[in-house]
């Protein structure tokens, strides 16, 4: 890997970069587990099920800013590559995600640098994932450095079809036959079917789970 050292805004060195990527995405990490420990503590139930974080190898940075038409310098990585640090939120349910999506925007420390919504506006190929690109404060020992962070949130059966697109996208080079094209898009129909399904019959077992709470409590 090459990457030439510039006067970047204050990272200066490809270990100093891994050094603060990594301490964010630690951060946003531990943000993620403290809100879904509350949430089970007030609410009985864990919005999310489990919580994935990589760091962008150094080859992808590079491969990445090439097809950008930049140099392989510190600054432009910092400058340019959102997703040098990525976090991963698997929930279960299709509302965790608006749910997790507003605590981590009412954060006062975290900056929202960008959304994509591509639960609400899928993508053609059937993609459905809540996209933040964020920064969060990392406090060196002589200054503060808000880094990025880009945050995935989407269900299990969202990340179940993802990681399968992902698989074919890559064994064709993103030049898949067109049956398997069109076999992923009736897939993430029924990915979003299984979705809405298992949401309303969760509603609808805590609806019933409520009244029968509310009837315990009018008999004491
Ligand atoms: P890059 O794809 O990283 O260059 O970013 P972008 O500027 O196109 O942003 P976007 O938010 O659309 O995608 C960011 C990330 O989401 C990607 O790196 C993938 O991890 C994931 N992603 C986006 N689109 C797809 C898709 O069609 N299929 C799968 N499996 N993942 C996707
Ligand atoms: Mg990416």
């Amino acid at each position: 890997m090459e990457l030439k050292v510039d006067n970047g805004e204050g990272v200066d060195s490809w270990k100093e970069v891994t050094l603060i990527y990594n301490a964010a995405l630690r951060q946003v990490q531990t943000k993620m587990e403290i809100l879904n420990d509350e949430f089970q503590h007030v609410h009985q139930y864990n919005p999310i099920e489990h919580i994935k974080a990589r760091i962008k190898t150094p080859e992808s940075i590079v491969k990445k800013l090439k097809r950008h038409g930049y140099d392989s310098t510190i600054d432009n990585m910092v400058k340019y590559v959102n997703d040098i640090a990525g976090i991963r939120i698997i929930c279960s349910f299709t509302s965790d995600i608006f749910r997790i999506a507003d605590m981590i925007r009412e954060q006062r420390d975290i900056k929202v640098i960008a959304v994509k919504d591509y639960i609400t506006f899928p993508k053609a190929s059937g993609y459905k994932s809540y996209h933040m690109i964020i920064t969060v404060p990392v406090y060196l020992s002589d200054r503060k450095v808000d880094t990025k962070v880009e945050i995935q949130i989407r269900t299990v059966a969202m990340d179940f079809w993802a990681s399968l697109e992902h698989k074919i996208h890559y064994k064709f080079e993103g030049d898949a036959p067109e049956h398997i094209k069109s076999e992923l898009v009736e897939c993430a129909k029924l990915v979003s079917d299984l979705d809405a399904r298992m949401l309303s019959l969760n509603d609808e077992v805590l609806a019933i789970a409520r009244e029968v709470g509310a009837a315990e409590r009018n008999v004491v």
